[in-house]
């Protein structure tokens, strides 16, 4: 008689619900060394874009909304996990350890956010005309502090037209970069159930009439018929305190505290990134956020269909066994 299979550890669900973050192009540029009830989290240098992010900010983002939903995922599933995040400039990729510890009761909010994990997608096409209301918004503060870090909502009269003008000289450098053009060219317009890479059915439609946002060329499918996007979407600019690379750590678990509470909530969210990938617009963006903290991503967020879930490489491709963990 078949002997049934394992059926999988915490540990297993809790990395499954990790490499569910988001990531740019779903590079998935993380690898999780376990040994016992140890894990630590490490970049993966071969996966992050060198063109659009060569100081690996945006890898390190995604690792720490890995680290978010590890924690998140053991937690909501009964088990204490402590997280360190390690600055070890020795090893500069290994980012953090999680310490699967005792048992505990998991709140209705973990299960309930944790849940969120696995619908929580990028949103890329257009959202409806319809408000956020100020309790969502709120509760999406609320998120980004209770991770330590903050939230801005980007207003007409505050930094919005700024930052929409940064994103568009940014759409038109990369459009004339070749390095730029190829690296994406690789990563885009992959075919359907592709374990990595952006799927074509993830794009979005030609936008019918300029917004005010400019739409990733590389993101965006020409087959389709055009459609109207909201003219002035609400942005959200993701903040915490500090630099470097624990910065941006902290700043992907900031992220992803307010992405999936988002979700929960029944907004959907897509990102705008482009001002991040061109050193002078990212000067910009710099300047512009300097009396308010480290900016480390942009959000659209607002009320959508939902779109199609991104595949992703499996557990056992990303999980290696790691000796001495302390
Ligand atoms: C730091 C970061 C930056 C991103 N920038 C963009 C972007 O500028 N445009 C975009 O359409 N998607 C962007 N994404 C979304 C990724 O493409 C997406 O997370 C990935 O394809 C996986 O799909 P999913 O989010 O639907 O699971 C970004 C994601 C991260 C984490």
């Amino acid at each position: 008689m078949d002997r049934p299979l394992p059926l999988p550890t915490e540990l297993d669900q809790a990395l499954n619900a990790a490499t569910r973050a988001p990531s740019p192009h779903n590079t998935q540029p993380w690898s999780f060394g376990v040994d016992g009830d140890r894990v630590a989290v490490w970049l993966d240098r071969e996966r992050v874009l060198t063109v659009a992010d060569p100081e690996a900010r945006q890898a390190r983002l995604s690792c720490g909304a890995a680290l978010f939903n590890l924690r998140l995922a053991l937690r909501s599933n009964g088990r204490e996990a402590a997280v360190r995040l390690v600055p070890d400039p020795a090893r500069p990729d290994f980012l953090a350890e999680v310490h699967v510890e005792g048992h505990r009761r998991s709140t209705l909010e973990e299960r309930k956010l944790a849940q969120s994990i696995f619908h929580r997608h990028t949103n890329r096409r257009p959202f409806l005309e319809r408000a956020v209301p100020p309790g969502v918004r709120s509760a999406l503060n609320a998120a980004a502090l209770a991770e330590g870090g903050r939230l801005e909502h980007l207003e007409p009269s505050g930094r919005y037209d700024a930052v929409a003008a940064l994103a568009r000289r940014a759409e038109f450098l990369q459009a004339s970069d070749e390095a730029f053009r190829a690296e994406s060219a690789r990563w885009t317009r992959r075919p359907q159930g592709s374990a990595d890479g952006v799927p074509l059915s993830s794009a979005a439609p030609p936008a019918g009439e300029a917004g005010a946002l400019p739409q990733r060329a590389s993101h965006t499918n020409p087959a389709l018929p055009p459609r109207s996007f909201e003219q002035q979407p609400l942005l959200v600019a993701v903040l915490s305190g500090g630099q470097g690379a624990l910065a941006d750590l902290h700043g992907g678990m900031v992220m992803q505290a307010v992405l999936l509470t988002a979700t929960s909530l029944g907004l959907s969210t897509s990102f705008l990134s482009q001002p991040f990938e061109t050193p002078e617009t990212r000067d910009g963006i710099d300047a512009l956020f300097h009396d308010a903290g480290q900016v480390h991503t942009l959000l659209r967020v607002g009320y959508g269909y939902p779109s199609p879930l991104t595949a992703r490489r499996p557990v056992a491709e990303v999980r290696f066994p790691m000796a001495g963990l302390t």
